[in-house]
């Protein structure tokens, strides 16, 4: 695991309280808006402002990182200790158990929606020596900035600028573990379709279904391609894991 990255983030925070990166991805001063930002920050909490659409909270005493949107700020996107990726809480604690636990096949990874990346991370702190790569794809151009500069920790870990439904589209390649953290209005048939030709057989599946309309969507019909292996709801999320 290479912690450069890690390093300069912990770097950067130690000299600053409020980091506000302009357009061009230069420190400066926090604008009018930021100051007007509602989070109350405590007194052990940094916070890195990026072009004003997402913030990152960083607690200096425990360790702990949080990502939020702009537009959604009393959702955590993202979070986890940057000095030890697997303790979690909630669904990303319950997938990891059930990798851990059922000893799935890690050779090929694909994580659809990396956020600041605790699944990726959490992969090659616990299994490096079993990955060959982990395909991360993201649809937020500057999270994608952020993960590069400051929580990459492995050359395994590639990330993509896209959309998932279309970065699945045409490929060759074949994963052997999927994580799909993304809103579950993009999770349709014709996803499910093109995500079937690019798992392998036995290819475990978690996904993550979160959002506006969950309640309305057949889930058992999008994924009837597939064996349900169990679903499970923990706090808001609706945990799926399938397989081929
Ligand atoms: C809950 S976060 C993912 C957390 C992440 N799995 C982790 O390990 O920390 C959801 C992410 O999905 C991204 N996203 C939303 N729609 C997307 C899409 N259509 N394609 C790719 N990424 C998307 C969001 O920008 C956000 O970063």
């Amino acid at each position: 695991m290479n912690k450069n990255n890690l390093n300069k983030f912990t770097e950067l925070v130690k000299k600053y309280k409020i980091i506000y990166f302009d357009n061009n991805w230069k420190i400066s001063f926090p604008s009018e808006n930021f100051i007007k930002y509602p989070y109350k920050l405590k007194n052990e909490e940094v916070i890195l402002s990026f072009t004003n659409n997402i913030y990152i909270v960083y607690n200096t005493k425990t360790k702990l990182v949080k990502c939020f949107f702009n537009n959604d700020i009393d959702y955590v996107q993202s979070e986890y200790f940057i000095n030890d990726f697997t303790i979690n809480n909630g669904y990303i604690d319950y997938c990891l158990k059930y990798v851990i636990l059922n000893k799935v096949r890690l050779s090929n990874c694909l994580i659809l929606g990396l956020g600041i990346g605790n699944i990726p991370n959490a992969l090659i702190q616990k299994f490096n020596s079993k990955i060959n790569l982990i395909d991360c794809v993201e649809i937020n151009k500057t999270l994608c900035i952020i993960y590069e500069t400051f929580f990459n920790i492995s050359k395994k870990i590639k990330i993509y600028n896209e959309k998932a439904e279309i970065f699945i589209l045409n490929k060759s390649k074949l994963y052997d573990y999927m994580f799909i953290d993304i809103p579950c209005f993009v999770i349709t048939n014709k996803f499910m379709k093109n995500i079937y030709k690019i798992s392998k057989k036995n290819c475990i599946i978690q996904i993550n279904l979160i959002g506006v309309g969950i309640n309305k969507i057949d889930f058992n019909k999008i994924f009837r391609d597939f064996i349900i292996i169990t679903r499970k709801i923990i706090d808001e999320n609706n945990i799926y894991i399938i397989t081929k």
